[in-house]
């Protein structure tokens, strides 16, 4: 990959650009301040709205490597901002070399807790993991027309250092499900997603899917508890099963219903990646040692 174009260039689109120093990248966001940001850490910005209907992109420049990072919408179950990219790419002459898809676990929707490989069948729930199987099918779609390979990966929840929900933890209103009826839940540190990307781009199959998890699921409950033990701040209260439904946020609730484990065996084998943090707590004692 020469060239870089990064589609939703937030947190972890600089992680990638931090470990692709030698590459000329590009990254695209929709306000200003983000766009300052991105100039600070020595990435072009380009500033777009998906969401605009006359979205189009410059010319892409050879050999570019497109990670689109960008999320669906917050209502419906289709994703017009990924429909919007791929039309504005039809419009480029010089195809992407190939395009990494940044989806998540949720696309599984419930599996009973399961361990899942990506041979599992997509079954999305909630919109949000609709919205999110929207775009994997538009992009394979796309891909069969013009022929670019397409890297779908399907992420548990991130974390890092700086990402942690220390403000949700302090407002002291967060409840979690008490922890012998809480649903097995995934997590990947940061910046071995970011490896995991820039992997997928380099050496994932066209049209191949990868988990993308640390390979050690515990429950949200265990991973706000762990948290909070490592800031030294309380731990949330929380709520048995039976009383979930009037206590719980529907967020954290919808989040709730779903139970499956993020087999991660593909990843490690095919795009030869082993997190650095292979468990909460390796990534939690991170943080620790960094402040
Ligand atoms: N949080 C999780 O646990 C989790 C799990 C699985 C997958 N994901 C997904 O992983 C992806 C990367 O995560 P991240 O932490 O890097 O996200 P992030 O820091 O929130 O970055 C998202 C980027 O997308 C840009 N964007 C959003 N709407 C846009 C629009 N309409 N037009 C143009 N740009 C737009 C934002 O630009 P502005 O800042 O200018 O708005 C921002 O640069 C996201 O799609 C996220 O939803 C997250």
């Amino acid at each position: 990959m020469d060239n870089v174009l990064i589609i939703g260039c937030g947190d972890i689109g600089r992680r990638i650009a931090r470990r692709l120093p030698d590459r000329r990248i590009v990254g695209l966001v929709r306000s200003e301040e983000s766009a300052q940001r991105l100039r600070a850490a020595g990435i072009e910005p380009l500033q777009r709205d998906l969401d605009s209907a006359d979205f189009a992109l410059p010319e892409l420049a050879p050999r570019t490597t497109l990670f689109h990072l960008a999320p669906p919408p917050p209502r419906g179950r289709s994703d017009p901002r990924t429909e919007r990219l791929l039309a504005a790419l039809a419009q480029c002459s010089c195809p992407p070399l190939c395009v990494v898809y940044l989806s998540t676990s949720g696309v599984y929707g419930d599996c009973g807790g399961a361990w899942v490989d990506e041979t599992w069948p997509a079954r999305p729930r909630a919109d949000r993991a609709w919205r999110r199987w929207n775009a994997e099918r538009q992009l394979l779609t796309w891909s069969a027309t013009s022929g670019v390979p397409v890297v779908r990966l399907r992420v548990g929840g991130i974390y890092a250092p700086d990402r942690l929900p220390v403000a949700r933890l302090r407002s002291g209103r967060l409840r979690v499900l008490c922890p012998e009826g809480a649903p097995w839940s995934n997590r990947i540190h940061a910046e071995d997603l970011a490896r995991v990307c820039i992997a997928a781009a380099e050496r994932g199959r066209s049209g191949a899917l990868y988990n993308a998890s640390d390979g050690h699921p515990t429950s949200m409950t265990d991973y706000f508890y762990r948290v909070a033990d490592h800031l030294g701040l309380p731990r949330p209260p929380c709520v048995p099963a039976d009383s979930a439904e009037s206590e719980l946020s529907p967020e954290m609730l919808s989040f709730l219903r779903e139970s499956r484990r993020l087999d991660n065996r593909r990843k490690r084998d095919e795009l030869g990646v082993t997190p650095e943090f292979p468990d909460l707590d390796s990534g939690l004692r991170a943080r620790v040692e960094s402040e």
